[in-house]
């Protein structure tokens, strides 16, 4: 029997496409192989949204690159953004490349396999499958308890500094049908949580029939017998509609957290970032979601050092912070995209002078995340219990606002949903007794 090893980098949109490679291989008749050393097939599902992304799959790569020295039969594959990006100029980076291919023509891989093990060329494939997100792959998945869904696929939003609509193409939909079916299915094995997964969720929908929005997705999995949660990535602040914050107060299932990338405080910067919102209307957004939501955790990211990025561009950043008080955020420092609009600004900012801000937001929000989180101690919360706490010895579980709950429990609670007294608040975590 064959064996196969898969290296994931970069978003959940990849990790869940791991898991329906692993699928396929699996219904291939391969076995998974717990060290690429041990394996006959090694892919690498590779990430391109940052150049730190890239550079660590280029340094894994070059790893390979002994292997394939020492067992020439091992068949190495490029899966991924960064395969769909470069496409053939891998094999020259690494001629011991055995197979290239995009994230969209996952599909195909079992056809893709024998095609290489047929011939001895290398084989790329980046081509993409039109009706992908139309397919329904068999899928091996990492997790017991919570499981991804892909809701859509590609984006259409062209941010000035984001490579992903180059590398994802355009949006497409999956079908209501065969999404709700997924998740009917998962409810079935005993999934309790789900996270619906697309570049900009919030315009799901679009080129499907009238009626067939995001809202509506949601309720109809909510009303899902025996799924008790639902979580959504990633939205598009200038989408994010009056119906769809309706749905987040009234559906019981639906979680109380909400990622919301605002990337910049500075109207200046957000328009040349082409986000279209202003900083006004997205804080009008978050005054809005509050009032209906007022438990709700905002989560959101940052891009410091974007072009033209001044001083006070980036104080404009600062007082967001400190005006919105988010749960917590993602800060990147601004990274130069092959083939982005971005590339060509102005006002390129030095890297000291990003890696000085990138620490200033990140310790802004490292005191407002402790602040926030003290206010749940002495409180009772409910938590899905979903494995073990990183330090051990505990159990841990999330609240519905997403935040990690450390727990003495037996491990026979792994996948219940109890309560918990907090009797411990920091800021990467909280811990507490469960309740009698
Ligand atoms: N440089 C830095 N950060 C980026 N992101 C996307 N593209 C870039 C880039 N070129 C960040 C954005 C996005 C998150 C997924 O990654 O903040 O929301
Ligand atoms: Fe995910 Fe974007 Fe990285 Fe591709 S480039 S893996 S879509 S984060």
């Amino acid at each position: 029997m064959k064996s196969f090893h898969i290296i994931t980098f970069g978003c959940q949109m990849n990790e869940h496409d791991s898991e329906r490679m692993t699928g396929i291989l699996e219904a291939r008749g391969y076995s998974s192989a717990s060290r690429a050393g041990d394996a006959d097939m090694v892919i690498l599902n590779t990430c391109s949204i940052r150049e730190k992304a890239e550079q660590k799959f280029f340094s894994e790569l070059g790893r390979l690159k002994e292997l394939k020295t020492a067992r020439p039969d091992i068949k190495i594959a490029v899966a991924g953004c960064i395969a769909q990006q470069e496409g053939a100029n891998i094999l020259s980076r690494a001629p011991y490349v055995d197979m290239v291919f995009g994230p969209s023509d996952i599909a195909r891989l079992s056809d893709m396999i024998d095609i290489r093990l047929s011939q001895s060329l290398p084989l790329i494939d980046t081509a993409g499958d039109p009706q992908y997100h139309l397919k329904r792959l068999p899928t091996s998945r990492t997790d017991r308890i919570k499981a991804w869904v892909s809701i859509m696929y590609g984006c259409d939003n062209f941010c000035s500094y984001c490579v992903v609509p180059y590398l994802r193409g355009r949006e497409r939909s999956r079908l209501p049908k065969d999404i709700v079916n997924e998740v009917r299915e998962l409810a079935q094995k005993g999934y309790k949580e789900v996270t619906l997964l697309g570049q900009n969720v919030n315009s799901y929908g679009k080129g499907l029939e009238e009626g067939s929005d995001f809202p509506m997705l949601l309720r109809l999995i909510n009303d899902i017998p025996d799924i008790e949660r639902i979580r959504f990535v990633t939205s598009h602040p200038r989408d994010l509609s009056h119906e769809l914050i309706a749905a987040i107060r009234d559906l019981p299932k639906v979680c109380e957290a909400l990622h919301l990338p605002v990337q910049s405080g500075s109207d200046k910067i957000l328009n040349a970032m082409n986000r279209q919102y202003t900083r006004e209307e997205y804080l009008n957004k978050v005054t809005e979601l509050r009032r209906a939501v007022p438990e709700i955790a905002l989560t959101t990211d940052i891009i410091v050092g974007f072009p033209g990025e001044m001083e006070q561009d980036f104080e404009m950043t600062m007082k967001l912070l400190e005006e919105v008080r988010y749960d917590n955020i993602f800060a990147f420092k601004y990274s130069k995209r092959p083939g982005t609009a971005a590339l060509k600004l102005s006002g390129h900012v030095q890297d000291q002078v990003k890696e000085k801000r990138l620490t200033q937001v990140l310790a802004l929000q490292k005191t407002i995340t402790g602040e926030n989180n003290k206010k749940y101690a002495g409180t009772i919360m409910e938590v899905l219990i979903d494995g073990y706490s990183k330090k051990g010895g505990k159990l841990a579980g999330r609240t519905r606002g997403n935040k990690v709950v450390n727990v003495d429990a037996p491990d026979t609670l792994i996948g219940s949903l109890v309560h918990v007294n907090i009797t411990a608040a920091g800021v990467n975590s909280l811990s507490g007794m469960i309740c009698e």
